[in-house]
């Protein structure tokens, strides 16, 4: 069966992802795609439809992102999103220029056309996220003004018989109310999806795919136990079962009793059809990062100790058909592979491509996934809810919540402190909303009091943010009971601490770890 797909087509806008995301929670698969790919690949494609997305500039200026008049002809529906919608303004003969007030957050939107498909079951008057300098001041002919706002006369636009339909305001955003509403009466009921991208369809799929590629080859993955990793592993397991070999590196640097969680869900003892090694690592990494402490170096020397460790191991198996990658979909978009606003990603993942490996080819089951999505397909694949909804852990884990110099001693302090700091916070039911929360530890030591005693010890640092992409993000306000009970907890169980801070700091100008 051929998979419906809709095009975002990328300009610039810094919400591209989550058009994408929101088209998808419609149950519709979606692309985004930079505004600079050519018409002809376009109709190759064969998109249901195509949304095109804000962007930083003003349409009319000279070397504005543009996209040529033929896209509005193909007779596949169009939906321009604020830079997208006057865009396809402009092209088509409107007339956009700088509004006299700009229009910024939360704003109140009054539906003219309350029979348009796309405000279908939309209320006369609805809260919309604006966000916006220019204004379209005449639409284009053919097009009737659909809503308007307080200060823009054009907040929605159509020309019903051509299928194209533009929104000043931004509905994939969740300040918009109904936005979700708009986009899938676009998608389900002007474009004419059938609606049918679901994970349990994507597993079904994807195990075929898997067997037909992977005959009766020989497949190797590591195995770091996040959420990627684990379901790439069952998914391939639930495919190819013990042509399976599973590297899990235990780099000493994990949280507490994690090596042992993910053994006992992998390993021999686990539930799943696939060859499980586990390789503890733990002093080969103490050695090397022994004497570091500059963040980059410990970075760097965790990462390549990995693909050694991997190495060998792989070394042992002989030549593999396949290596596994844990690619999700926006690993790609911001790899710059798909869409316009691609952030690089400087991040060197432990588990990332080991160069020496003997092996055919990749495979990465997971490349088409948003990281809601691998969650989904993981509950599918009946993987547990703690491993599926586990919080972010970097790849070179402890090791880059530890300042300085990072040995075992420093381990067993972090990994305590951490412990106590999770389980207090999600015991109190305090982590909703709340993106990462985690123990560091600092560099510092200081002179405390204990009994009657002169203690000289650590200061451990709590970190807990909210975020939406893990760009940005800002001090969670975890309840002042919780980060004391977390604060006592530590300082009375954890030997070597003698302080606890609570780190209040948003990013920028910090970074959500602490190393
Ligand atoms: P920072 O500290 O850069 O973190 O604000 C942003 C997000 O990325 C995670 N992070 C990493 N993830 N490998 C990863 O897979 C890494 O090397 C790495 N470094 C940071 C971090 O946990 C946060 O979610």
């Amino acid at each position: 069966m051929k998979r419906e797909l809709v095009i975002v087509l990328d300009f610039g806008g810094q919400y591209n992802q989550l058009v994408a995301r929101r088209v998808r929670e419609c149950n519709v698969y979606c692309e985004i795609y930079s505004y600079k790919t050519d018409i002809e690949k376009i109709k190759e494609m064969g998109p249901k439809g195509i949304i095109l997305t804000g962007g930083p500039n003003s349409c009319y200026g000279a070397d504005a992102p543009t996209y040529p008049k033929e896209l509005f002809e193909l007779g596949i529906p169009v939906l321009g999103l604020c830079y997208g919608a006057q865009l396809m303004m402009l092209v088509l003969g409107g007339n956009v220029a700088r509004a006299n007030v700009r229009e910024y957050g939360k704003t109140e939107v009054l539906v003219d056309k309350l029979s348009s498909k796309i405000f279908d079951g939309i209320s006369p008057r609805t809260i919309c996220w604006m966000s916006h300098f220019d204004s379209i001041i005449d639409v284009a002919p053919g097009f009737e003004i659909t809503a308007h706002t307080a200060d823009c006369p054009v907040a929605a636009a159509e020309n019903e018989a051509a299928g194209l339909y533009a929104i000043q305001f931004h509905p994939e955003v969740l300040h918009t109310e109904e936005g979700l509403k708009m986009l899938s009466n676009f998608v389900l009921g002007i474009c004419r999806c059938d609606g049918n991208w679901r994970m349990d369809s994507f597993v079904e799929e994807s195990i075929k795919r898997i067997r037909e590629k992977v005959g009766d080859g020989r497949v190797l993955c590591a195995l770091s136990g996040g959420v990627d990793s684990s379901v790439a592993a069952v998914l391939m397991s639930r495919a190819i079962g013990s042509q399976l070999t599973c590297v899990f590196v235990d780099h000493g640097l994990l949280r507490k009793n994690e090596g042992d969680e993910v053994e006992a869900v992998f390993g021999s003892k686990g539930s799943y059809d696939l060859n499980f090694i586990r390789v503890n690592a733990q002093q080969r990494f103490y050695d090397k990062l022994a004497g570091v402490s500059e963040p980059e170096k410990k970075r760097k020397i965790i990462g390549e100790e990995f693909i050694r460790v991997f190495e060998e191991e792989a070394k042992k198996i002989g030549t593999v058909d396949f290596l596994v990658q844990g690619t999700i979909y926006p690993d790609i978009v911001e790899s710059g592979l798909g869409g316009e606003s691609a952030v690089i990603k400087s991040h060197h993942n432990v588990g990332g491509l080991p160069d020496y490996v003997d092996f055919k080819e990749i495979i990465e089951p997971l490349r088409d996934l948003f990281k809601d999505e691998v969650r989904k397909a993981g509950l599918e694949l009946g993987i547990p809810k703690y491993l599926v909804f586990r919080q972010p852990f970097p790849g070179p884990g402890l090791g880059v919540r530890i300042i300085g110099e990072v040995n075992a001693e420093k381990v067993r302090i972090v990994q305590d402190a951490d412990a106590i700091c999770r389980e207090e916070i999600e015991r109190a039911d305090a982590a909703r909303d709340v993106g990462q929360y985690f123990a560091a530890l600092t560099n510092m030591q200081s002179v405390g009091v204990m009994g009657d005693e002169r203690t000289y010890e650590y200061a451990v640092v709590i970190r807990a943010v909210n975020t939406v992409d893990f760009m940005t993000a800002e001090a969670a306000e975890i309840p002042y009971a919780v980060l004391n009970k977390v604060m006592s907890r530590i300082i009375n169980e954890v030997k070597g601490v003698n302080r606890v801070l609570y780190d209040l700091t948003s990013k920028p100008p910090a970074t959500i770890e602490f190393e």
